[in-house]
């Protein structure tokens, strides 16, 4: 007998992990402030893209001395432009504990050919921080979007080291906490937790990972697109708003708006609250169900955006196919889009919890994860 539909449905049923929801209060028509067909070079274009680096800074605490720049191709331009500028100095420990951590590895083991000791963790766990060489350059994930598993803190990471932290916090920033002084090179990208676009990719300086820009040349050639330096010295227009290329201005509007946004619900510590409750409701969910439960082995590094669940009965005998029509019957009922595991990950859901989604839309969205869950159990016995 078929399971009862239950009554309410989510307002919003976009749960992706990227792009993310946009902000509640999104509408089209609060872009239309953006300068469109202006250059920008122009003085309005500069001053919309100087203040999305300082509202940047603002929000998330960056120290005054630190450079933020808009690059392109979203985090993984920022991230590449950091590993091809900066590395080969010395030593590299690549740290990966899921599929985006691992495409770094790749990059820098395969493709530039550094000396690096790799150290990997399986999804659900994290590599220990604390083991960590940090007078090599460390490169690693804050928040595996793939696994749902985070650094608890920055702890592990020492103040005097000599190496250059590398880290991807595209789906940490504006949802947990960075400790800013233990972190050399930051990147995100607006498509995460602020629920922005995806062209453009933000890339954080420490006065550390400046003066190794300055001081160290790569041996392999750069590419326009990747160039920081000109001269042996820090091209600082990048860091004003001068961008190496032609941005969007209609994405940098957007984000200017999911910034103000972000302000209004309590900046940084709200965006963290919000994401905290959201994730609060389905660890309670897991806890209240023994058939599902989240791949992170330990709560402490139980990530608050990417929530990555796996079913757990197991009278479940094919795991991914079982996953995967638990999603599409979610999708097909519009009640909650995009919320299948990443393709490299292990087979189960994963629910994105940054600030832009609604506490309530989790709460309406996780009854139908139980009925889903008992349609799928049924119809796969009925096949058996
Ligand atoms: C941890 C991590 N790194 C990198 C990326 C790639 O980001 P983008 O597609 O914005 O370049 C993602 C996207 O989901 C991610 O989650």
């Amino acid at each position: 007998m078929a399971m009862q539909k239950p009554a309410a449905r989510p307002t919003n049923p976009r749960f992706s992990s990227g792009p993310c929801a946009k902000i509640p209060t999104f509408d089209l028509a609060n872009l239309s402030d953006a300068p469109l067909g202006r250059s920008h070079r122009a003085a309005v274009g500069k001053a919309k893209l100087k203040a999305a680096i300082e509202e940047t800074r603002d929000i998330l605490g960056i120290p005054a001395d630190y450079k933020i720049g808009i690059v392109p191709a979203s985090d993984t331009g920022a991230v590449e432009m950091a590993l091809w500028s900066l590395l080969g100095a010395r030593k590299a420990t690549m740290c990966a504990w899921e599929s985006f951590g691992a495409g770094w590895v790749t990059d820098v083991v395969k493709q530039l050919k550094i000396d690096a000791e790799v150290k990997t963790a399986d999804y659900g766990e994290i590599v220990d921080m604390a083991a960590v060489d940090y007078d090599t350059d460390v490169v690693f994930t804050w928040n595996g979007t793939t696994s749902g598993v985070r650094m608890p803190n920055g702890d592990a990471i020492p103040a005097d080291r000599e190496g250059l932290t590398i880290c991807d916090a595209t789906s940490a920033a504006f949802a947990q906490d960075l400790p800013w002084d233990k972190l050399d090179v930051t990147t995100f990208s607006w498509q995460k937790v602020l629920g922005g676009e995806a062209a453009h990719g933000m890339l954080i300086l420490s006065p550390r990972a400046v003066e190794r820009l300055e001081s160290y040349t790569p041996a392999w050639p750069l590419p326009k697109i990747f160039r920081l330096t000109k001269g042996g010295k820090l091209i600082d227009g990048i860091f004003e708003g001068a961008t190496i290329n032609t941005p969007s201005m209609l994405a940098v509007e957007d984000y200017l708006v999911a910034l103000d946004w972000a302000r209004s619900v309590g900046g940084l510590k709200g965006l963290i609250a919000r994401a905290d409750a959201n994730a609060r409701a389905i660890f309670d969910f897991c806890d209240a169900n023994d058939w599902i439960a989240d791949l992170a082995e330990d709560a402490a590094t139980r990530s608050n955006t990417s929530v990555c669940l796996k079913f757990t009965d197991d009278r479940i005998t094919d795991g991914a196919a079982f996953a995967k029509a638990v999603a599409k019957r979610l999708e097909a009922e519009g009640v909650a889009l995009d919320v299948g595991a990443y393709r490299d990950a292990p087979a189960g859901l994963r629910i994105w919890c940054g600030g832009t989604v609604e506490t309530a839309d989790i709460e309406a969205m996780l009854p139908w994860l139980a009925w889903a869950y008992e349609e799928t159990l049924a119809a796969q016995t009925e096949a058996a």
